[in-house]
């Protein structure tokens, strides 16, 4: 590796650099250690923006930060991973008891919002609304909505496009609902245009100003606090908290808790999956 290599290693200043960065800009905290990150997510970034090595990308950044390159940079330090009826047990306690409850209810208005917060590439929503369709069939009668944000533009996008490579359909997703729900465009599978279009998609910074959005019944935000101070999840929660209507449900993630970071919720347990509803106030 050579100064001018992409591929070099970063330089400590730098690093911290860009720790503070990603900070700023999506609460998103990188500790000591993950140089590695840094270097194998910016290196390529900064190979496709023309930049001679990492440490010309970080200079650029650091002197005229143009916002295009702060954006390219935030997007490229996320981790999206996820698949298909990611863990399994939460989808069972959603179908089992949580919609039902929810359906019951609400049998009255026969509506329903849902917001999967960090749905990355969309295979969360994308499971719960097949799971809707197949278990609650009546709701196509309701005026549900379902919202589902992320922070990288990428993912949004890629969620938004409703196609997923083999690789993707085959983390998670049964083969008679692969079957039912999608259809083969050009090597890549396309879910029915009847459940893309049930889900409104956009880009939402968690860590900012929220745009308005309505109260809602249910709230996915699996596996995204991992990446915050406690502080930020604090903050969030306590906006979670006032968007959940008082019988609602909040999902985290399977290593996520409320517990001591934001009291005003209570642990629901269905199976093996917990969940949080906001405490009654006497
Ligand atoms: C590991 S994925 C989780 C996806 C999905 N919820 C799941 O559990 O499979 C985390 C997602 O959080 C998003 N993210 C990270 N920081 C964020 C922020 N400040 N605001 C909104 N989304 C954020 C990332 O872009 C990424 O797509």
């Amino acid at each position: 590796m050579t100064a001018n290599d992409p591929n070099s290693a970063i330089a400590p200043g730098d690093f911290k650099y860009v720790c503070t960065l990603l900070k700023d800009e999506a609460a998103i905290v990188l500790e000591e250690g993950k140089e590695y990150l840094v270097e194998t997510r910016l290196g390529p970034l900064a190979k496709n923006s023309g930049f001679a090595s990492l440490a010309d990308l970080v200079a650029e950044l650091r002197f005229h930060a143009p916002v295009k390159l702060v954006k390219k940079v935030v997007d490229a330090m996320t981790t999206n991973e996820t698949s298909f009826y990611r863990d399994a047990h939460p989808f069972k306690a959603l179908q089992t008891t949580i919609l039902p409850e929810l359906m019951a209810s609400r049998a009255e208005t026969r509506a329903l919002n849902i917001w999967s917060a960090a749905c990355s590439t969309g295979q969360e929503p994308y499971s719960l609304v097949m799971m809707m369709k197949d278990h609650f069939p009546q709701l196509i009668n309701w005026h549900n909505y379902i919202l589902a944000t992320d922070l990288c533009t990428e993912v949004v996008e890629k969620a938004k496009s409703g196609l997923f490579r083999q690789i993707e359909v085959n983390r998670g997703l049964p083969a008679p609902l692969l079957m039912k729900h999608f259809s083969k465009v050009s090597g890549e599978w396309y879910i029915k245009e009847e459940l893309r279009k049930q889900i409104d998609f956009r880009e939402m910074n968690l860590a900012t100003t929220w745009p308005p959005i309505p109260q809602m019944d249910l709230v996915l935000l699996r596996n995204v606090m991992i990446y915050f101070n406690n502080d930020t999840k604090c903050s969030i929660l306590e906006r979670v908290a006032k968007l959940l209507r008082p019988d609602g449900y909040l999902m985290l993630g399977a290593s996520e808790t409320t517990w001591g970071v934001e009291d005003s919720f209570e642990r629901v347990v269905v199976g093996t999956t917990t969940l949080f509803k906001r405490k009654k106030t006497p």
